[in-house]
């Protein structure tokens, strides 16, 4: 898996991640954005179109053979946090972990400035929504787990909640997140004593076998595409 991630890297990106060891520079230096790159009044110094865009696609869609998610409409509090977290060493800190350690010393080249202003222009792109479940996907069986065990702090519509601090879901990759499901079952994510909201999911995930996080993330699929798990609910 490591090997096929480097090989995947842009040219620029392994210079980028090969410099992460060395000094960080206060500032790094970028150039001022083509004015294409500016999204209505978000302030915007090249950072995405630089720094981002090669992994996560020019429209912050992801890119499947990077490992990298679809980060486009993710809400800035959320995307600022993960990049702390990212930063202080709460995630990507698995020597196993290939593609959060790749996050990982990106978010160590950012400045707090720079981490604030792509988070707020993040949040400006419009969503790409989880894939669609196979035919053939239990979808019911889905529906009632997330109805019962997920929907209270991701909400009915998948959309996340501040005050929880929970993810929106409906926009991410399938593979995504089946990956993230695992690593807060294996420790790889949430597992630090100091990580007070990975925490919640390393307790749910502990509880999920392999099929249940397949079906999971199918339903997940079907939420983004209109499902409604409210009448799921047990009373
Ligand atoms: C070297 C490729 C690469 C670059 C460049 C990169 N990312 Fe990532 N990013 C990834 C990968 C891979 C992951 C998945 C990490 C994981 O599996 O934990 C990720 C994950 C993330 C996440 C977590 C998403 C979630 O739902 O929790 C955010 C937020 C993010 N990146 C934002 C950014 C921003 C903003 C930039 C530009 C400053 C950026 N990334 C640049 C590869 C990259
Ligand atoms: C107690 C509240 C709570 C419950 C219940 C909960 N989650 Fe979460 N979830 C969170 C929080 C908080 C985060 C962000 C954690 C972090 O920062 O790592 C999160 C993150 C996630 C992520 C990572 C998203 C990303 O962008 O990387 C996935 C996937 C996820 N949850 C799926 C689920 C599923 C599926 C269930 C039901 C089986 C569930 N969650 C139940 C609170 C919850």
């Amino acid at each position: 898996m490591g090997s096929m991630l480097h090989s995947g890297l842009p040219v620029a990106l392994s210079v980028l991640l090969g410099s992460c060891s060395a000094e960080r520079p206060a500032d790094p230096p970028f150039a001022r954005p083509p004015a294409e790159a500016s999204l209505g009044s978000v302030r915007d110094t090249g950072v995405f179109a630089q720094v981002c865009a090669s992994c996560h696609g020019p429209g912050g869609e992801g890119r499947e053979e990077l490992f990298s998610p679809s980060i486009a409409g993710l809400p800035a509090w959320y995307t600022e946090e993960q990049l702390r977290k990212f930063r202080g060493g709460l995630r990507g800190f698995h020597r196993e972990d290939i593609p959060g350690q790749q996050m990982r010393a990106v978010s160590l080249t950012l400045s707090q400035e720079q981490i604030s202003e792509v988070a707020a222009l993040v949040a400006e792109m419009p969503m790409v929504s989880t894939g669609a479940p196979p035919d053939g996907a239990d979808i019911e069986r889905g529906r009632f787990h997330f109805a019962n065990t997920c929907m209270e702090c991701h909400r009915y519509n998948g959309m996340g909640e501040v005050v929880f601090h929970s993810a929106p879901l409906i926009s991410l990759n399938r593979s995504y997140l089946k990956r993230q499901l695992m690593n807060y079952r294996s420790g790889w994510r949430g597992a630090d004593p100091g990580d007070l909201y990975g925490h919640k999911m390393v307790g749910i995930a502990a509880r999920l076998s392999d099929a249940e996080i397949d079906r999971l993330v199918d339903y997940i699929g079907a939420l983004a595409h209109g499902d409604d798990p409210r009448r799921a609910r047990e009373k």
